[in-house]
């Protein structure tokens, strides 16, 4: 199943139930000083978590493009991405627990639905401690729909907690549904959330707290159901494959730079190859939003330069002359081709979205060409550089660390 039906099917399966559909929100969130870019699908909603009736009722449902900067050092393996849309459905003082699971496990296990294989799937729920009792409750429920207790297992907040989005703000336990990866090993009889080849597909989060300044945790006036399903890891696994990468949503990023690289993906270059695709992606959405931004030492402009900066230093790595054509360019056209339909915008702002890449390309070449200069007479002086020499490169001459290292 590809991405797109799997994206109606979700919707289709919750407006049966009740749900209003919304549309996806800007990337740039215009309720929330305390975060750059809209992580989640809650950004849009927190007036509503916290009381304010919704035009629409209750009960919504969406798919919400996010960015999540806090995974980009994850970058590089089968499953991680910073840009990545999710699928939700959204409770505002309505259903809670039992609705929210029963929903879960039937669109993900019925054959009218997604059809996963129900004894491929290993749940985690919040284990409790001094902010909030342990979830039972939600445990329970798993149990009544057929997950063994082998395989539901019980973690902090690292793990199972959502929220808030900035510093304060809506939140609470949640549960997570995992799936085993693999097609041609069982699935162990028991889930270690340890072994990486349990992907998380999905959570289900019980806001019902309001984190306050001072850190406490203070019941919210209405229970609210915050779900968060993974677009593309879902269609990874419902395509039986384990590499998020080789799904129609990457793929033909990464055959394009192939294609501009003349190289083919290796053990050594593989990260490279992934963080290409998933920067460029992100940063066409940037550009490409309604509130897009061109890039800058600010805030979200400053997210963006850096995005697009650590995509070239990665396509010199894959050895591309950057002189020879507007490579993320390149790659913004296949990005808009692949998602077109969906967000028109990014085909109306085209001309926005090129023109800015192509000028950041220029600033950089230049960058790099005179940080290059200052670093050869530093390394010809006395075959080294000193931190402060690294420092001045990279405040004078804006030269990324990263290439110093290089
Ligand atoms: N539903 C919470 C999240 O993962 O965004």
């Amino acid at each position: 199943m590809k991405a797109k039906e799997l994206k109606k099917k979700y919707i289709k399966f919750f407006k049966e139930k009740g749900h209003a559909i919304i549309e996806s929100a800007s990337l740039i969130p215009d309720n929330d000083p305390t975060v750059l870019f809209t992580t989640a699908g809650m950004h849009p909603l927190v007036p509503f978590l916290v009381g304010q009736p919704h035009p629409l009722g209750k009960r919504i449902v969406d798919a919400q493009r996010c960015i999540r900067t806090q995974d980009i050092d994850e970058v590089g393996d089968d499953i991680h991405t910073t840009f990545f849309e999710m699928l939700g459905n959204w409770s505002l003082g309505d259903y809670f627990k039992k609705e929210a699971i029963e929903w879960s496990y039937e669109f993900l296990t019925s054959k009218k639905w997604l059809g996963l294989d129900s004894k491929r799937i290993s749940i985690t729920c919040f284990k409790g401690d001094k902010d909030a009792p342990k979830d039972n409750e939600a445990s329970e429920i798993w149990k009544s729909v057929g997950i063994p207790n082998e395989r539901i297992a019980f973690l902090g907040k690292k793990d199972n907690w959502w929220g808030p989005a900035g510093e304060t703000g809506p939140c609470g336990p949640d549960t997570e549904m995992f799936y085993w990866s693999p097609n041609n090993i069982p699935a162990p009889k028991k889930f270690n959330p340890e072994d990486k080849r349990w992907v998380e597909i999905w959570n289900d989060v019980f806001m019902q707290y309001n984190k306050t300044k001072e850190g406490k945790f203070e019941p919210l006036k209405q229970k609210n159901v915050d779900t968060g399903m993974g677009l593309e890891r879902v269609a990874m696994v419902l395509q039986g494959k384990t590499d998020l990468f080789e799904i129609e949503l990457f793929k033909p990023i990464i055959n394009k730079i192939k294609t501009i690289s003349g190289k083919d993906i290796t053990k050594a270059n593989k990260q490279s190859f992934r963080i290409i695709t998933d920067h460029t992606k992100a940063a066409t959405f940037i550009l490409g939003d309604e509130r897009g931004v061109p890039p800058s030492n600010l805030d979200q402009g400053y997210i963006l330069r850096r995005y697009i900066r650590r995509s070239l230093r990665h396509l010199r790595l894959l050895g591309v002359d950057l002189l020879s054509m507007d490579t993320t360019v390149e790659l913004a056209k296949v990005v808009i081709e692949i998602y077109k339909e969906d967000y028109p915008l990014l085909k109306q702002k085209k001309d926005f979205i090129f023109d800015e890449l192509k000028k950041e390309e220029d600033k950089f070449q230049k960058t790099l060409d005179k940080g290059l200069k200052e670093f050869r007479k530093m390394v010809d002086k006395d075959s080294q550089i000193t931190a402060k020499e690294a420092f001045l490169l990279y405040q004078s001459y804006g030269f990324p660390i990263e290439m110093i290292e290089e």
